[in-house]
């Protein structure tokens, strides 16, 4: 353990005497808005929460601490966000004591900092990405001196490790390999937000790995921006995403791996190998795409062509059975013409994707294309949305008609109780649905597929 853990271990037991204090156990809410990594962060902030003394609701009215963890990859996000607050102005203005606190992504935006101090004045605490394993001095500052507390950091400190950790599922969680990307893709604000690319120590990811299991973790997500350049900020070539795979998988105990997201420019040959050699590791790659067409792949400088994508979806499909391919796709990116948007099409089509996340280009000031000339008019933008939609739920449908009377190893994920029913995933990461009185939550199953419904499955014990 370094000093700066060190030190957060001091606040927070010197928060524990404040709560237990309190006439009743206080409650904290953590709301997140963004991606796999800000949900991760979520877990680190409420482990910390519940270190202090404070106990979860989701009820974001009664709790004494609210954390909005924040995402600013689409302006959606952000309008997201301000409504949220909004409505919390009543609970703040009549619980003096209340916290209200912001961080992550957005947070790294020193207009939308402003703005917040100008618009809500009632939220207490602030900071960024790079500083919330300081939750617990934060909070102590703001809870002694009741004065607003915002830190926002510039740039990353070291990587922290050791501080406590609450995961949101008992069977399945994320584990961090590396922070930040150094790719700018040009329309994309993550690397303003989250900074260079970091690598974890392979020791420090295979310990938090182990704990999890210890604790009944069956399923884990490794997580990067880029998780095919994790080590390339080591001094050793032996660091890299194929060898960490082949020695996560080593872990006993530990079912099913699985990584996102992929960056199509550097996966390899041997990372096909390794997914294809390996029964834990799920036959499951995200590997975003976002457009069809040369032109705009070359401006979003995303470094690879149509072509070369194709050729790598072939080799993945001719290596690995039953894999499923899923991608990101932008429309509307700056001076994206008809053609260009066919070619989107085309490509979908001709890679037969198991799922498509779809985007409206979203200019995000700091960008490169947020400087660019021609920018697509809304009207066309919504118009080519509504088309790539009907081609994903075409394509997605009929591929996953394949599926039908296979039998299928399936995590149980959820309880869908109106249904009556248990929601589970395939290693491939398709949703199934089924009737079960002998499977629980965290148990793994073998069900027989047998009708699509597009996204999801309905299915029966077997
Ligand atoms: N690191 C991942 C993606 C992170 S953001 C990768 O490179 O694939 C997730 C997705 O959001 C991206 O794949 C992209 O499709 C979308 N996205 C990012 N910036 C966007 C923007 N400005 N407008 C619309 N979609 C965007
Ligand atoms: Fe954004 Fe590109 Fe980095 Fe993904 S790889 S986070 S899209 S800059
Ligand atoms: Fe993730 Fe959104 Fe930040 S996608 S990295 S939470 S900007």
């Amino acid at each position: 353990m370094n000093n700066f853990t060190e030190e957060q271990y001091k606040y927070i037991e010197k928060i524990k005497t404040i709560t237990s204090e309190y006439q009743t156990i206080p409650k904290c809410c953590i709301v997140t808005f963004g991606c796999q990594m800000n949900a991760k962060d979520s877990e680190k902030l409420l482990g910390i929460l519940l270190s202090c003394g404070y106990e979860e609701t989701d009820d974001e009215e009664i709790a004494d601490i609210v954390i909005f963890n924040t995402c600013t990859v689409r302006e959606n996000a952000n309008q997201r966000l301000y409504g949220r607050i909004g409505q919390l102005k009543n609970s703040a203005m009549k619980n003096k004591n209340k916290i209200i606190g912001i961080c992550g992504c957005m947070m790294q935006e020193e207009d939308e900092v402003l703005n917040i101090k100008k618009k809500y004045p009632y939220v207490k605490i602030i900071f960024g990405t790079y500083n919330i394993h300081a939750l617990a001095e934060i909070l102590y500052k703001a809870l002694t001196t009741k004065e607003k507390v915002y830190e926002v950091l510039k740039e990353p400190i070291a990587i922290v490790e050791d501080l406590p950790i609450e995961n949101k599922f008992k069977f399945k969680c994320g584990i961090n390999i590396m922070y930040g990307c150094n790719n700018f893709c040009s329309y994309c604000i993550v690397p303003y937000v989250r900074g260079r690319e970091r690598s974890r120590n392979e020791e420090d990811i295979l310990n938090e790995i182990k704990f999890h299991v210890k604790n009944g973790v069956k399923e884990i997500m490794l997580l990067g921006q880029n998780v095919n350049s994790y080590g390339n900020d080591k001094n050793d070539e032996n660091i890299n995403f194929v060898n960490l795979l082949k020695k996560v998988v080593k872990v006993e105990e530990l079912k099913r791996v699985r990584f996102m997201t992929s960056h199509p420019k550097d996966f390899s040959y041997e990372l096909i190998e390794v997914i294809k050699e390996n029964d834990k590791i799920c036959k499951h790659i995200h590997l975003p795409i976002q457009s069809g067409s040369n032109d705009i792949l070359k401006s979003m400088n995303r470094k690879y062509t149509r072509e070369e994508y194709l050729e790598l979806v072939e080799k993945i499909k001719n290596n690995i059975e039953d894999v499923s391919i899923t991608t990101d796709i932008i429309v509307g990116y700056p001076n994206e013409t008809e053609r260009d948007f066919e070619d989107t099409i085309d490509i979908i089509k001709k890679v037969e994707f198991d799922s498509v996340f779809t985007f409206k280009y979203s200019k995000r000031t700091g960008t490169k294309a947020a400087e660019m000339a021609g920018q697509v008019d809304d009207s066309v933008v919504t118009d080519r949305f509504n088309r790539l939609l009907e081609v994903v739920n075409e394509v997605v449908g009929s591929k996953s008609k394949k599926y039908i009377n296979k039998i299928v190893e399936v995590l149980v994920e959820d309880i869908e109780r109106e249904k009556d029913m248990l929601v589970s995933r395939t290693g491939n990461n398709y949703l199934v649905y089924f009737k079960s009185n002998k499977y629980k939550i965290g148990d793994f199953a073998k069900v027989k597929i047998v009708k699509s419904h597009g996204f999801y499955f309905t299915g029966e014990e077997v």
